[in-house]
């Protein structure tokens, strides 16, 4: 509505009230009647949710518990943590009575040492753990205080597609624009595996994504929900054009140590001349298996850092102290065992390499065709032969087909799945909706339910 428009209602509104008042009804009457007439006036959201939908979490996480089913949509490790893990935890609950009280507003100190002497190392950099470092409520959390902090009024962002899906509407709702570009499959030979190493970014449409208004550019390597492991070249194109344009690099790197098969995590803050214009983003949620922590980083120079500082200070101050001191010794372990077999982060990408074998060998036996992924859990997989196949699935006329597959998939055959369309721009969905995403990040016994349930498919097929 216009603002004189809305002026002119207001008054309307208020005369309407002022003769409601006067006429002294009974009380409770006129609250009911102010209260109605109040809500029809204004609009409830603020504009900066224009545009921004319920999360689609929700809409298939209500599906899947109305029917039996093995879920293998969300992120989350459904096994126990490692033990020094749960010992951390039990330390800081059962320690030092002080840890019950707030710490230091941008992170608990051994926390915010530890992370600039950890991750100093692998980026080649003097961290300051107070100018440097801030502690969040999660990766997102520290997504959420980067974009407040650095994206204005009509700045244009560029995302890359696929990608995680709250990185539009952060960028919305902070005011900006996201520009999108995307990741395109290079065919592979007949019965030949994909592999998330063959979807690259075209250099030239890459380029020309960047203009005068491009504030920022979202890097997440690996990435979500494609599994690719950018490699340094990649990253060096990235990188240029990034210092090129004057453009901020926010960089998700919250599967950095989840990598397969000898791909090498490069941090693109590490690149020459990179650390003053990046935002390295980590999670001890998906580091350590314990996502319900919710501890997240932000590492950055201090050019850049002292306006997420402002955002932190002023919405949610402090992060649990608890939680940051067991994120603080699990990194002390992983410290002294760096690189060596004990180490976590050497060990959890080698068990879960066995998931994911295991899990592209079960999607093959129904005819679905996994994209196999160089890092994070996530693998996706082509659903075009059902396309096909199957095209008339139900659902709304403008869904797109991966939507619909996974509802079909939900109720016909107890997988949960995400639809990667939903990890798009609404213009590039049709590229996209040949897609579903899976994640293997599961126990044994979870993955002999998805075998039984896949065989019981492959049997159907057969009949
Ligand atoms: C790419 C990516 N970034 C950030 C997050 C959020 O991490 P956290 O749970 O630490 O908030 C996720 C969670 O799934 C993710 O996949």
């Amino acid at each position: 509505m216009a603002l004189g428009g809305m002026f002119r209602k207001a008054a309307a509104i208020s005369l309407h009230l002022v003769g409601l008042l006067q006429r002294k009804k009974a009380g409770a009457s006129v609250n009911r009647c102010l209260h109605q007439t109040l809500t029809m006036a204004k609009q409830v959201q603020a504009r900066r949710l224009d545009g921004i939908g319920q999360n689609l979490w929700l809409e298939f996480a209500e599906l899947a518990s109305k029917n039996d089913v093995v879920n293998l949509g969300q992120g989350f490790p459904n096994f126990p943590p490692p033990d020094f893990v749960l010992e951390a935890f039990q330390h800081a609950i059962s320690g030092d009575f002080m840890l019950n009280q707030y710490t230091m507003g941008f992170g608990y100190p051994p926390l915010t040492n530890i992370l600039a002497s950890f991750f100093g190392k692998l980026l080649g950099q003097e961290i300051d753990p107070l100018k440097n470092v801030l502690v969040t409520v999660g990766a997102y959390g520290a997504l959420f205080t980067a974009f407040q902090a650095l994206v204005d009024e009509g700045d244009e962002v560029i995302l890359i597609e696929p990608f995680f899906d709250c990185y539009k509407p952060m960028t919305l709702m902070a005011g900006g624009r996201p520009v999108f570009v995307s990741l395109k499959p290079t065919p592979t030979q007949d019965g030949e595996l994909d592999s998330s190493n063959n979807w690259r970014l075209d250099p030239e449409e890459l380029a020309s994504k960047f203009t005068s208004r491009t504030k920022a550019l979202v890097l997440n390597t690996p990435n979500n929900p494609l599994g690719k492991v950018f490699s340094r070249a990649e990253l060096e194109l990235l990188a240029s054009l990034c210092q090129q344009h004057d453009v901020v690099c926010i960089a998700d790197e919250v599967y950095q140590w989840l990598v397969y098969d000898g791909h090498q995590h490069v941090s693109i803050a590490s690149l020459p001349g990179m650390w003053e214009r990046t935002l390295t983003i980590g999670s001890a949620g998906k580091a350590f298996s314990v996502t319900g922590w919710k501890v997240g980083w932000v590492l950055g120079p201090d050019r850049l850092m002292r306006y997420l500082h402002i955002v932190h200070q002023n919405s949610v101050y402090h992060c649990p102290t608890q939680t940051q001191a067991a994120v603080a010794q699990c990194f002390q372990r992983e410290q002294l065992h760096f690189g060596q077999p004990s180490s976590y982060f050497v060990q959890f990408p080698l068990s879960l390499r066995t998931n994911r074998e295991h899990m592209i060998r079960s999607l093959q036996s129904v005819g679905l065709k996994p994209i196999v992924p160089q890092g994070s859990y996530f693998l996706i997989t082509d659903i075009s032969h059902f396309k096909s196949k199957m095209p008339d699935l139900p659902g709304a006329v403008d869904e797109p087909y991966d939507r619909r597959f996974v509802k079909w998939m939900i109720r016909n055959k107890g997988l949960v799945a995400i639809p990667v369309s939903y990890m798009c721009s609404v213009p590039h969905q049709k590229h996209f909706d040949n897609y579903i995403r899976f994640c293997f990040v599961k126990d044994e016994s979870t993955l002999q339910v998805m075998d039984k349930k896949l065989q019981e498919w492959k049997d159907e097929l057969e009949a």
